[in-house]
């Protein structure tokens, strides 16, 4: 590379460095305030975890909260992941992705914010390696089924239902109040499987909103 002449997509962290090792490295994208990420991070010692999160007093709440755990295999970005992903990783490069209640936008001039349509899922296949996983959740009728439909589209495979090995903050919720949450979880196949060709954005869907 000639420094100085790199597109920005070819200027990714040195993650290695960063975390001191070499790791798989997974991805949170919207960890609220952090349920999931605290947890995983601390059940899989032998993973690297970065979360990146748009609310600033989320991310500082999980940084405190990772401090105070002593966890040193978590990363906590704060930003817009729609516009981090492409300048954070590079092709082929995580092991897992994890996105639990992703804001379903109900207005139709927010459809667009939706964070899981169809390029969202295939910028996910890119940046996945081979065989890594996506754990997807929501509370969302709709955005559930459309949703797998886009992980599908996309390429990658359902993987057969498991108990969740933890909650993220909202589920821990659910489960006193014993509202449905809709699990689902996908491999990324080797990369012969092409993606299915098709009009849908995946942010159409429509829902009757909750209360
Ligand atoms: C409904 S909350 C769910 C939080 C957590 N995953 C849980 O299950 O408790 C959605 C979270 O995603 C964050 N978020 C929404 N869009 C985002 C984006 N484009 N990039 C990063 N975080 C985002 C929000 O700030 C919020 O914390």
């Amino acid at each position: 590379m000639v420094f100085g002449c790199a597109e920005p997509h070819e200027l990714y962290p040195d993650w290695k460095r960063d975390f001191g090792r070499d790791a798989p490295l997974e991805l949170e994208i919207g960890p609220g305030r952090g349920g999931v990420a605290l947890d995983h991070a601390a059940r899989h010692p032998e993973i690297d975890l970065v979360v990146i999160e748009a609310r600033r007093s989320d991310c500082e709440l999980i940084r405190a909260r990772a401090l105070k755990r002593g966890l040193r295999n978590l990363m906590v970005l704060h930003g817009d992941a729609r516009l981090l992903l492409p300048r954070l990783f590079p092709p082929r490069s995580l092991a897992g992705l994890h996105v639990q209640f992703p804001d379903p936008w109900w207005k139709r001039r927010h459809h667009k914010r939706r964070l899981v349509d169809v390029d969202f899922a295939l910028q996910a296949r890119r940046l996945l390696a081979p065989g890594a996983t996506v754990d997807f959740r929501t509370d969302v009728a709709a955005y559930a089924r459309e949703g797998e439909q886009t992980w599908v589209q996309a390429g990658f495979e359902r993987l057969p239902d498991e108990p969740p090995e933890v909650l993220s903050t909202r589920e821990r919720r659910y489960a006193v109040t014993g509202q449905p949450v809709f699990r689902t979880r996908f491999r990324n196949p080797p990369a012969d499987i092409r993606p299915i060709q098709s009009e849908r954005t995946g942010r159409e869907w429509r829902d009757v909103r909750r209360k």
